[in-house]
């Protein structure tokens, strides 16, 4: 009897970010732009790092990596958005929205860790350069990727095996235009207050502990370079003001989503689009337009492409 109750809800329906007509105009527009420039700089990114000798360094493969993730991530959203603002079509199945709840932790999880190596990374770069390339090995960098996608998958499976069971009954209206799980659990038909907690302690601790953590190490290394020499720091600070910029970023929205008290400001599913649309465009711009190396490397695989349509 009580199985068949747990069943009734086969789907949800994604409310979006906007129900008047205008601003879904402009939503559908904004989006599509947006996501094509996703798609083409993050390719970008990881083409230019895989075929270009010179940027074969942990910096370099760990940014690739940055990139995939990212466009990973928007992949999983802003399609999705697209179509249910073209189509006026606005269902998810089910299994689509825990599906999309756990892609997005796995690779949330990921790319906060990746984080974490990122400024790990430009520590022993600045401040023990002499050991620069013994600590960050090739060896070194496969660990820390596989550390990132190992601890985002658990943290995604511990997620979704508190939620999974939950029954629903009723109401099955998302108020935004993904599934995560701050709305998802809300829909259960049963007391959900400890479930939240739970939801709250693992997403939102784990996204303000990684924030302040990366925002103290970037700290810690510029008053480093700034005790060594006042020369130093401008050069640093422009290198890790970007990383800072893209940190802050990503991490505000997600900490807004999970930890932010007053539901009743529909300010966190706007914020989402943060993370989902603005960082993935950000990282491509930031690290390409802003960087010598990636500039050669760009001209140099311009001219070997020329050459060869030259030669056939
Ligand atoms: C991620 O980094 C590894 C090196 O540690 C590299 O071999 C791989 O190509 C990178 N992945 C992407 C998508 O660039």
């Amino acid at each position: 009897m009580f199985e068949t109750n747990y069943s009734e809800v086969s789907q949800f329906v994604l409310l979006g970010l906007s129900t008047y007509r205008p601003v879904q105009h402009f939503l559908l527009a904004f989006s599509t732009v947006f996501y094509v420039t996703i798609v083409l700089g993050n390719l970008f990114v990881v083409f230019t790092v895989t075929f270009d000798p010179y940027l074969h360094s942990s910096m370099y493969f760990l940014l690739a990596n940055l990139s995939f993730i990212d466009l990973c991530l928007s992949t999983l959203t802003v399609p999705k958005m697209i179509h249910n603002l073209c189509s006026g079509h606005k269902t998810i199945s089910f299994q689509g929205c825990v599906i999309q709840i756990f892609a997005l932790h796995v690779l949330g999880g990921s790319e906060m860790v990746l984080l974490i190596a990122m400024a790990l990374d430009r520590y022993v770069a600045i401040c023990k350069p002499l050991h620069y390339l013994t600590i960050m090995s090739p060896q070194m960098c496969i660990l820390l990727l596989s550390g990132a996608w190992v601890i985002g998958l658990i943290h995604a499976v511990v997620q979704v095996a508190f939620v999974v069971h939950l029954p629903f009954c009723g109401p099955n209206e998302i108020d935004s235009f993904y599934c995560d799980l701050p709305w998802f659990i809300k829909l259960a038909c049963t007391d959900t207050y400890r479930m939240e907690f739970m939801v709250t302690a693992n997403s939102g601790f784990i996204s303000m502990g990684t924030f302040f953590l990366l925002l103290m190490s970037y700290i810690f290394i510029l008053v480093t370079v700034w005790k060594r020499s006042s020369g130093g720091l401008s050069k640093a600070f422009s290198t890790l003001s970007a990383h800072i910029t893209v940190v802050v970023l990503f991490f505000g929205p997600c900490i807004f989503v999970y930890v932010w008290p007053f539901p009743t400001v529909p300010v966190d599913k706007f914020l989402a689009i943060l993370d989902f649309m603005i960082t993935p465009i950000l990282n491509p711009i930031i690290y390409t337009l802003r960087n010598k190396d990636m500039k050669m490397a760009m001209k140099r695989l311009s001219s070997q492409f020329l050459s060869l349509r030259m030669i056939s």
